[in-house]
């Protein structure tokens, strides 16, 4: 029997093996390498402003999503908590995505508008003031460090290899949008813009 000598054949079998996982990831992942719905932005999405995406960089640098995801799954539980689940052409210029895995605080993906700047400014210097049983850390030291105004054209020019669509004009007023403004200021821009684009809760 044939089968037989497939059962008794291990090697055969690996191969074999390998050759039906790799068909089924091909059947999974072309369409989606293809397919419009995950490479084409949502209405009205644009590269974040300069300001906008030094905060993206602070966020990353003091380690934000290793407590907050931004993915809103499309399960009851959480759009009733968060607003309308994610969807991949909010993330098309995202380098990189920030998804998280990790959900020590909750989901930032639509967080923007929910709170005022100062709810925010106040929380991020000590989350104690404003939610007095949070565990989130403080972060005193944004509302002292001044943003690196010559670095901000050269991220951006980054990021256009990579595809993001920045405009030339962009580029050049990048450091006069950023020049002389805070840390704290860059982040609470950043916090605000998220997710928008699509219903948040409320
Ligand atoms: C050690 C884990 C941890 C880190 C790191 C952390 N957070 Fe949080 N965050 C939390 C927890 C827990 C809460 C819920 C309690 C609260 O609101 O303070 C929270 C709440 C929040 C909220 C309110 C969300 C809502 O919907 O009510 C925002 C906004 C936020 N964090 C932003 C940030 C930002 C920005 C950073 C990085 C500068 C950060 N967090 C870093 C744990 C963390």
């Amino acid at each position: 029997m044939k089968h037989d000598a497939v059962e008794k054949n291990i090697g055969l079998m690996i191969i074999l093996i390998i050759v039906a996982l790799s068909f089924g990831t091909l059947v999974e992942l072309v369409p989606l390498i293809f397919g419009k719905q995950v490479n084409e932005p949502i209405a009205g999405l644009k590269p974040l402003p300069a300001l906008e995406l030094e905060g993206r960089d602070i966020y990353i640098r003091e380690g934000c999503n290793t407590c907050h995801s931004q993915m809103i799954r499309p399960l009851r539980a959480e759009t009733e908590r968060y607003g309308h689940y994610s969807v991949a052409g909010e993330f098309v210029y995202n380098h990189p995505f920030l998804w998280g895995s990790k959900r020590t605080g909750p989901d930032l993906a639509r967080v923007g508008k929910r709170y005022s700047d100062d709810w925010h400014r106040a929380h991020l210097y000590n989350p104690r003031d404003v939610v007095p049983e949070s565990n989130m850390p403080g972060f005193p030291w944004l509302f002292d460090n001044e943003i690196d105004a010559e670095r901000t054209p050269l991220k951006m020019t980054a990021l256009r290899r990579v595809g993001v669509p920045y405009t030339d004009e962009d580029v050049s007023g990048a450091s006069a949008a950023v020049a002389g403004k805070t840390e704290i200021e860059a982040l609470v821009a950043y916090l605000q813009q998220l997710g928008t684009l699509l219903q948040s809760r409320r």
